[in-house]
């Protein structure tokens, strides 16, 4: 079975043509970064209006890449939840086109499971096996971050063990760089510098965040407010080493938060997976610091390449590819939702929790 995805759920327009098995046939990424860099951040219009301007030629593209024509293609997967309204509408709108003018099924996927499903996307010269069933995965992107147990592919396998009550691990890595004039979007950026830094050279005391033992949710926004309050009382912003010192220290914080309570988890449930999912995991540090801890706990820890954890329409298609497999189909009503389908036990925002 051949599905093309197509994902336009933040700043990325992409699609691609991927098999029942995981194999990516394709897989173009078309990123929107250059329009929304001098703003500091996405900006919901300018991305609405550059997937429209992107999403036929990333298509075709993506046919043509994989050698094949839409008649060829089984099924067509969109990313039709979470992300923006406006963004996401016109992924959709391009999918119920396509899938409406060759008569093909069309399923909507939501974008947290295409993350966590992307450990299992095949690419040229990739040897490592995927994960079996069940795994606990830790989901760090710009928009999400949570620790799930997952059963299955399916929506109602996986399950959330605790999420952020704030800031995304991601978003921390983006505000951190725009505090330290790294640019947009700034995780790559702090994870090059942090590789240069030393943490204890920092000099810097930064809170960890929810540290209570028991529990699974995550802070971030206190970690971010803490480096502005830092860099505001020095005479003038960090350079060189200083700024790779202090990259150092705001990423080793996140990095053993996250790493702590994943493999807490993985313990409380009594597993031996672990997966990694999303654009910061993509970062080296965390990695490191994974496969380590993982490595002295017996618990083996699956980490897909780059391009299947930052944004992807490969990840999509696969997650699709599953859904029609099972005989799952969406018609034409099918919208935008801004939320995930998968339930959520973690509440935004602070306060005592029962
Ligand atoms: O999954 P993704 O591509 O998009 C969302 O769904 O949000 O994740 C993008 C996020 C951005 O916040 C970006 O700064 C972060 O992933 N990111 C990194 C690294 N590469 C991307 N954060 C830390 N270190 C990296 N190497
Ligand atoms: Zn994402």
């Amino acid at each position: 079975m051949l599905v093309l995805g197509i994902e336009t759920s933040c700043d990325e327009t992409a699609a691609a043509v991927v098999t029942e098995a995981g194999d990516v046939l394709s897989d173009v990424v078309r990123s929107q970064i250059a329009a929304h860099a001098p703003y500091g951040g996405v900006v919901p219009e300018i991305a609405s209006r550059d997937h429209a301007r992107a999403i036929a030629p990333v298509v075709d593209e993506a046919l043509e890449r994989a050698s094949t024509r839409l008649r060829d293609i089984d099924g067509i997967a969109v990313t039709s939840q979470p992300g923006l309204s406006g963004a996401l509408l016109v992924g959709l709108q391009m999918a119920k086109g396509l899938a409406w003018a060759a008569e093909k099924p069309l399923v909507g996927v939501d974008h947290l499971v295409g993350h966590l499903l992307a450990v299992f996307l095949r690419r040229p010269g990739q040897e490592a096996p995927p994960p079996e069933y069940p795994f606990i995965a830790l989901l760090v992107s710009g928009g999400h971050t949570a620790i799930y147990r997952a059963d299955g592919p399916q929506l109602d396998a996986v399950h959330e063990i605790g999420a952020t009550r704030d800031d995304a691990a991601g978003e921390a890595f983006d505000k951190v760089a725009k505090i330290l004039g790294l640019g947009y979007p700034g995780g790559p950026a702090v994870d090059r510098l942090a590789a240069e830094g030393d943490a204890k050279r920092a000099g810097v005391e930064l809170p960890r965040g929810m540290v209570d033992r028991r529990s699974f949710e995550f802070s971030f926004s206190g970690i971010k407010s803490a480096v502005a309050r830092h860099v505001g009382s020095l005479r003038e912003p960090p350079r060189g080493q200083a700024l790779a010192d202090l990259c150092a220290a705001f990423q080793a914080t996140v990095v053993d938060v996250l790493t702590g309570k994943t493999v807490r988890a993985a313990e409380r449930e009594g597993l031996t997976r672990i997966v990694l999912a999303g654009g910061v995991a993509a970062n080296r540090g965390l990695r490191a610091r994974m496969a380590a801890v993982c490595a002295t706990r017996g618990i083996s820890l699956f980490v897909p390449p780059f391009a299947s954890c930052t944004d992807n329409a490969a990840m999509i298609a696969y997650a699709g590819a599953l859904r029609l497999a099972r005989g799952e189909r969406d018609t034409m009503a099918l919208s935008p939702t801004t939320r995930t389908a998968l339930l959520r036990v973690t509440r935004k925002g602070g306060g005592k929790r029962s």
